[in-house]
């Protein structure tokens, strides 16, 4: 026993938030272990950077399986065999389904890039600047059947920088890189009250 959350990060893309995340778990910020990264775009970055961090990279593709049950439960096997206590989204362009929120009540949290409930779903960034906010930002929160619309367990402010969609890009990044390790270390070692 080594006191850690096991948990598995579901990522489709770069992975830059599972990089920080794996560095805060190897520095002692986040008390969690990762026990795997599943991805559902075997070409995705986070695969490569799974590799190179010495952590298991599972690939498995929906289209494989003849229903989305299927592919769900598929997940399952190999979540329940690693002992996985938690699912952290991080890039995870696919909506959890009923048979994995059925096996992971209020245990699966995501990351956005905007303060929801403003922007949720697809390019959230492009969609903040192309309606003119001034300040967007990042939300964590707890997963339900929906599209970005579980309980908010943290947000953070950012910036819109006039003009440079990129720059606020990076800004929104960097803040998801911080936001992130906190809320989870929170989530799983709740400092106890102070009678
Ligand atoms: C992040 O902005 C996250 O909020 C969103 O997808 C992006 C993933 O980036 N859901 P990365 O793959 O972690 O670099």
């Amino acid at each position: 026993m080594t006191g850690k959350t096991k948990i598995a990060i579901f990522a489709s893309g770069s992975g830059s938030n599972f990089e920080a995340l794996e560095i805060a778990c190897r520095e002692g910020e986040l008390d969690a272990e990762i026990a795997l990264v599943m991805t559902d775009k075997p070409a995705s970055f986070v695969i490569e950077r799974a590799r190179q961090a010495d952590i298991r990279g599972v690939a498995l593709e929906p289209k494989a399986f003849p229903t989305k049950q299927a592919f769900e439960e598929a997940l399952l096997a190999i979540l329940r065999e690693a002992g996985v206590e938690w699912i952290v989204l991080a890039g995870y362009m696919r909506l959890i389904g009923p048979t994995m929120l059925a096996a992971y009540p209020s245990r699966i949290v995501n990351i956005h890039p905007s303060l929801l409930p403003s922007f949720p779903g697809k390019d959230a960034i492009g969609q903040a600047v192309a309606h003119g906010v001034k300040v967007t930002g990042v939300t964590v929160h707890l997963v339900d059947e929906g599209m970005d619309t579980g309980p908010i367990l943290n947000q953070a402010a950012v910036p819109v920088v006039e003009g440079d969609p990129e720059k606020t890009a990076q800004a929104i990044q960097k803040t998801e890189h911080v936001i992130y390790k906190e809320t989870l270390q929170k989530l799983f070692k709740p400092v106890p009250a102070n009678n």
